[in-house]
């Protein structure tokens, strides 16, 4: 995988600290930025992977943006990978043309 690439998928992994509103941040985000660089390796997409803080939509969270069309994806969850995959295939589509 290209550190980078014309597509990202940012997923937030932030952790509001000593606050009582939601986070995406923990166990479950570490785990889907992971699980979507290997998904992304396996389907040798030109594709970029990244921690992001707070998208400032934390309730609907876990959040992800794609760019360069600036979608959300939300929430992200271990079963919409897959989704998520296919809309960031789009953008590299749109993006080869
Ligand atoms: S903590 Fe993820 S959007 Fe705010």
């Amino acid at each position: 995988m290209k550190k980078f690439s014309r597509v990202s998928i940012l997923v937030c992994t932030h952790v509001h600290m000593g606050l009582k509103n939601k986070s995406c941040g923990g166990e479950l985000s570490l785990a889907i930025v992971e699980k979507l660089k290997q998904l992304v390796i396996e389907q040798k997409l030109d594709v970029s992977v990244r921690e992001q803080a707070c998208f400032g939509r934390c309730d609907e969270g876990i959040v992800a943006r794609i760019y360069p069309s600036k979608d959300y994806f939300l929430p992200v969850t271990e079963c919409s990978l897959v989704e998520l995959i296919e809309l960031a295939k789009c953008n590299v589509a749109l993006e080869s043309k």
